[in-house]
């Protein structure tokens, strides 16, 4: 009996609209946060979280997706045993591969795979944001060595995730041609063809709205307690009173440098050394310099879990009390041109409020950095 042509052009909808927003909206948001974390400058941090943030409320809606959405895009329909992945596999390479309306085996591993790694790389960021920038939702909570371990463990994650990303498309475009169906088109349109022996037999009818209610409820609980928690104090940073002597005395012949750029013996030998400080003679009274050192000492690098604070109160031994002598500090500009640090309106090396717009807060967050006035 001849098969009626309708009947091979059947096609279901299997993609559900927001499902298929999700699943482009997050390949755009994807994209974005790799080129920004791999490509953009520092002082564009800010762009990687939010688009980072953004993330975070699509898996939300995601897993809520798998719960409470329509019939293929519940976790339920694509759950595959070990053994239906294999069988999968050795049909595919056979060149018979059976057909899935929904995900197939080695598809709804990679959905999966894909969610894990998106939300570890969710956590792994929020903590290096909170333990190495002080700032975000984890901040009050996350160490700075908390926040270096994390930050090896993103970049990792990201490298990963560029793999499964090609392996994705490369097991899409195999399926597709394996299956002469095109599975890129579907997500885009929803729909797939059916063949006869796969009717659509379990569609049943299912409320969008109840879904999309709880997710938009969950996103919006998440939110609220993700921005309630940005506001506690950073766990890196203490309260430091001003000391008039040090705002007044120090600063003649420069910006008065922060107290957490130095470990407290460097302030110390510094002002022991006040006579000869830089070849000028920038010496003080007993009582003054003693008011000042202690002061330094007692706000001193080690009093702080900044990420300046941590870096740079490893000291050159030979220039003991100056911060551009630093390893960290000349690591981290050694891409800036030299002209630069001669000329306006930076002047010195040692200039650091002309490039950090928070170096009077000891922050030197990312997102404050603007290479000298004027000019991004
Ligand atoms: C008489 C002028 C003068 C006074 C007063 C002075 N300084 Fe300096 N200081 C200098 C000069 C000059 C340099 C070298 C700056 C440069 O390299 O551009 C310097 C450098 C420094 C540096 C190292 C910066 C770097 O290159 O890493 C620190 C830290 C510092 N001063 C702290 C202090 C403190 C603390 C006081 C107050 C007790 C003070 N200075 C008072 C002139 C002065
Ligand atoms: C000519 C501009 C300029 C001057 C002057 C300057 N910096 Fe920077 N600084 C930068 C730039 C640009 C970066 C980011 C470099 C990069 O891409 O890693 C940076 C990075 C840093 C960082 C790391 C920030 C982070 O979160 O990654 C610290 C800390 C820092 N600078 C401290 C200082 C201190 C302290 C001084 C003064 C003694 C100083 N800088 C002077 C331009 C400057």
């Amino acid at each position: 009996m001849a098969v009626p042509k309708n009947i091979a052009k059947l096609q279901v909808r299997v993609w559900d609209l927001p499902t298929r927003i999700y699943h482009w909206g997050q390949l755009i948001l994807v994209a974005a946060a790799l080129l920004l974390g791999f490509f953009g400058p520092e002082w564009w941090l800010d762009a990687h979280v939010y688009v980072g943030y953004a993330i975070i409320a699509f898996i939300v809606f995601r897993l809520i997706w798998g719960v409470w959405g329509p019939e293929y895009s519940r976790f339920s329909n694509f759950l595959f045993s070990p053994k239906a992945v294999i069988a999968h596999i050795k049909k595919l390479v056979s060149g018979r591969p059976s057909h899935f309306l929904g995900h197939n085996p080695l598809g709804s591993l990679m959905v999966f795979a894909l969610i894990l790694i998106l939300a570890l790389l969710s956590i792994s960021g929020l903590t290096v944001l909170g333990g190495v920038e002080n700032q975000g939702p984890l901040a009050g909570f996350a160490s700075f060595s908390l926040g270096t371990l994390a930050r090896i463990g993103h970049e990792f994650l990201a490298y990963l995730l560029v793999g499964m990303i090609v392996a994705h498309i490369f097991g899409v475009l195999f399926e597709s041609y394996m299956s002469k169906t095109s599975l890129t088109r579907a997500m885009v349109d929803g729909r797939k063809p059916v063949t006869e022996d796969q009717r659509p037999a379990t569609l049943y009818p299912v409320r969008k709205e109840g879904g999309m209610i709880i997710a938009f409820g969950v996103i919006c609980v998440i939110g609220a307690v993700g921005a309630l928690a940005s506001t506690m104090p950073a766990s890196g940073l203490i309260a430091m009173p001003v000391n008039e002597s040090f705002q007044s005395e120090c600063a003649d012949c420069h910006q008065v440098y922060h107290p957490s750029l130095l470990p407290r013996e460097s302030w110390v030998s510094l002002m022991g050394n006040l006579s000869d400080h830089f070849g000028e003679d920038a010496s003080l009274g007993a009582d003054t310099t003693n008011e000042i050192m202690s002061y330094l000492s007692r706000y001193a690098a080690q009093a702080w879990d900044t990420e300046a604070a941590n870096f740079l109160s490893l000291v050159d031994e030979k220039h003991p009390f100056q911060i551009t002598a630093t390893p960290f500090w000349i690591s981290r500009h050694a891409n800036i041109p030299q002209e630069i640090f001669r000329t306006k309106p930076v002047n010195s090396k040692a200039n650091c409020s002309a490039c950090h717009k928070d170096a009077a807060g000891g922050m030197f967050a990312d997102q404050n950095i603007q290479i000298a006035h004027g000019q991004n």
